[in-house]
């Protein structure tokens, strides 16, 4: 018997992989299997594959080849930046704000525990927008700062503007590190510009593969490693390469690149279409964050009002084939709720339901969705 396909609106947490990037990636699986540090014919064409990779990477973001730095993954660039910045570039302040994905708030929080730094947070705004104004006045008050700031939210999709807040920060001679990793592969980057010392990407949210992504640094910031060893990654990143991860990261990225604006114009589409839906065919339905300004076109987080069954949204939605993830203050999967919610909605008794699209999603994806919440709304 066949059993009805699932639908995917999770493509915030992972993506599934492009076929082209799995063919790409078994063929230097199935033929070349040397060591990239080995100096011998089998070696130098792996080094060559990687080195290939970076410039491909490096001519999408324009950059230079030597400002793409391989790891494993978002996390793990977003240590390197903050870490590495406090270690090498004389940072006394780190600037963040209570918004960050934990792969950047953990680690700042852990600093300022160390008391290796000072951590102040921007205030955030009602629509969920950092308060660049304050932004200013932090600046303006700290020493050797570095600021970090995503671009945009993993969970309600907000978007920073990049270039804007790059700007200020070079003003008052800060160093400027975005997480990225919701926007890699989605939005175009002209790195040329130099508005920002350190961005990042994972394979995983573009269509490749989990467990590779890359870090850009600035030419002009020379910081310490997170990971000492071998002299990979011009002795930025020690341990034998991923290989075949970064392979599969430059071909999705490329192919992210070659298709960007047909799949924005798609992706967008689902998302106004759910969006108006949701808002006229429910009571008292909300979008969290600024869903219908700065925000996203593959991210929409919606607010559902209390009712006896609202925690049960997601189990409910997961049963009827549905995969899309929580978020609420105090009711989703994940123990003790999303700081994101909390700080942007205190208190509050709603439902949060983050439904994230893909280029392999379809209008059908969002109808059936819908009307499946109807059943349990209306
Ligand atoms: C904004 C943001 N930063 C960092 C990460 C961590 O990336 P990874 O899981 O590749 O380590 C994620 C993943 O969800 C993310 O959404």
């Amino acid at each position: 018997m066949n059993e009805t396909p699932r639908i995917y609106l999770d493509n915030a947490a992972t993506t599934p992989m492009d076929p082209a990037v799995v063919e790409k990636m078994v063929e230097v699986m199935k033929f070349h299997f040397g060591n990239p540090s080995s100096t011998h014919g089998h070696g130098r064409k792996v080094k060559n594959i990687i080195e290939e990779s970076r410039s491909k990477i490096a001519a999408l973001l324009h950059c230079k080849p030597s400002e793409i730095f391989f790891t494993s993954g978002g996390t793990e660039a977003d240590n390197l930046a903050i870490r590495g910045s406090v270690a090498s570039l004389g940072i006394e302040t780190i600037i963040s704000s209570p918004l960050e994905h934990h792969a950047v708030l953990h680690t700042v929080e852990e600093l300022a525990h160390q008391g290796k730094v000072t951590l102040k947070m921007v205030n955030i705004l009602d629509d969920g927008h950092v308060d660049v104004n304050h932004l200013k006045q932090l600046l303006s008050e700290s020493g050797k700062c570095l600021v970090t700031l995503m671009h945009a939210n993993n969970e309600i999709g907000n978007m920073l503007d990049i270039e804007a807040v790059g700007s200020l920060v070079h003003q008052f001679n800060g160093i400027f590190h975005c997480d990225t990793v919701q926007t890699m592969g989605h939005y175009e980057f002209d790195l040329s510009k130099n508005y920002v010392d350190f961005i990042c990407g994972a394979g995983h949210k573009f269509n490749g593969p989990k467990g590779v992504g890359f870090i850009y640094i600035n030419k002009s910031n020379h910081i310490s490693p997170l990971i000492t060893g071998g002299a990979q990654e011009r002795e930025m990143r020690g341990g034998t390469e991923n290989v075949y991860g970064i392979v599969g990261l430059a071909t999705a990225l490329e192919l992210s690149y070659g298709e960007i604006n047909s799949k924005k114009a798609k992706l967008l589409e689902l998302k106004k279409h759910m969006m108006h839906r949701l808002k006229t065919e429910f009571q008292n339905v909300e979008f969290n964050g600024d869903a219908e300004g700065d925000s996203l076109y593959t991210v929409l987080s919606v607010s559902f009002p209390p009712t006896e069954t609202g925690n049960l949204l997601l189990f409910n939605l997961d049963l009827a084939g549905i995969s899309c993830s929580g978020g609420s203050a105090c009711s989703s999967g994940a123990v003790g709720g999303s700081h994101v919610i909390k700080t942007i909605r205190p208190n509050t008794n709603r439902t949060t339901v983050r439904f994230s699209f893909g280029k392999f999603n379809s209008i059908e994806d969002v109808d059936t969705t819908i009307d499946k919440l109807k059943t349990w709304y209306n």
